[in-house]
């Protein structure tokens, strides 16, 4: 079932965190959802510019729709990932998505503010949910390179005014991470400091946290014996801080590069066990069993696994108590 990205904010908010994991293809989706399942965890899809340009657009809305026909009872958001004000529009208008992601933050502040409000105006007309970017993570954001010596922490006395002036519904903070294999050098952590001064500032505001991806050692290392060449010196977010980073406020946190990590250990290792096949469906289900033990793993992590219930008990609750203010508004 699609929810609102709102409704998976409020039950999150200050106790988990919610994965937010991009898709491309089918074999993602499919893992994406039995991962889910088996962890009992709500979860947000979140589509790039790049992922819809990949195939077509509505070839990626016509796998979700029919993975949530083959696994009923999901419960996730769809998201726009770091967005343009055009692909902002186009996503709202189009009444598939949840919410969308207006990423101005390379725009300077009072650019990004007037973007983002236009943004916000028009996706809280049709009930949509906004993400707006303040402060810049290094590294790659679609076509828009950030190198490390750019890129800057939020400002919490920003962050204050950003919030008040969009309006927006979630701020993605740049908070120590950065997009893609390579975050850290040397001491690999989140700037604490400034995730808590953001709550203690705009206290109920969810903080996005992007570049979250952990960058696994071991998957590292196996794509490398596959004859990868990745720089074994690739650090990512150390995963035991995601769950004291949502106890702060960090409430939807994206993981992308995790999950081309698997992609490409399984494929590199399938066809180099199997020089002979040229069948791609052997290893694509491979990948989907290893995409969905990851993603269980990581909603461990992110304290959303096993939250299904609680989600579910509170849109129910919800809809009692609408039922009876519908009643009581007809008897007067
Ligand atoms: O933050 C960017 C995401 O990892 C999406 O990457 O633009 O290559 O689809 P992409
Ligand atoms: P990673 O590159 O760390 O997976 O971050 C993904 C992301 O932030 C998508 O918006
Ligand atoms: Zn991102």
């Amino acid at each position: 079932m699609i929810v609102t990205t709102a409704d998976l904010y409020k039950v999150a908010y200050g106790k988990f965190a919610v994965g937010a994991y991009n898709i491309n293809n089918a074999e993602q989706t499919m893992g994406l959802f039995r991962g889910c399942i088996q962890s009992h965890a709500p979860f947000i899809i979140q589509i790039s510019k790049g992922a819809r340009k990949y195939t077509d657009k509505r070839m990626l809305e016509a796998i979700i729709r029919s993975a949530g026909e083959i696994f009923p009872e999901a419960i996730y958001a769809v998201h726009l990932d770091h967005g343009d004000e055009e692909t902002c529009y186009e996503c709202i208008d189009s009444g598939f998505y949840s919410s969308v992601m207006i990423d101005a933050s390379h725009e300077t502040f009072d650019e990004n503010v007037a973007i983002t409000r236009r943004v916000v105006d028009r996706a809280h007309a049709r009930g949509i949910s906004v993400e707006a970017e303040l402060g810049m993570l290094g590294g790659v954001e679609e076509d828009i390179a950030v190198d490390e010596g750019h890129a800057c922490l939020t400002n919490p006395e920003e962050a204050v005014e950003f919030v008040k002036r969009t309006g927006c519904d979630a701020l993605a903070a740049a908070i120590g991470t950065s997009h893609g294999a390579y975050k850290f050098k040397g001491q690999q952590s989140l700037h604490f400091n400034v995730i808590e001064e953001i709550q203690r500032k705009i206290p109920g505001t969810p903080i996005v946290m992007h570049g979250s991806s952990s960058v696994p050692q071991e998957e590292v290392r196996r794509i490398n014996a596959a004859a990868g060449k990745l720089d074994p010196s690739a650090r990512g977010v150390n995963e035991e801080e995601y769950l004291p980073a949502a106890k702060l406020g960090v409430t939807k946190v994206n993981i992308d590069t995790d999950g081309r990590l698997v992609w490409t250990r399984v494929h590199r290792e399938y066809f180099r066990d199997h020089p002979g096949e040229f069948d791609f469906r052997p290893p694509g289900k491979i990948f989907m069993d290893e995409y969905a033990k990851f993603i269980a793993h990581k909603n461990g992590k992110l304290g959303s696994a096993g939250q299904l219930s609680a989600i579910r008990d509170w849109l129910s609750e919800r809809a009692t108590e609408t039922v009876a203010a519908t009643a009581m508004a007809a008897m007067t």
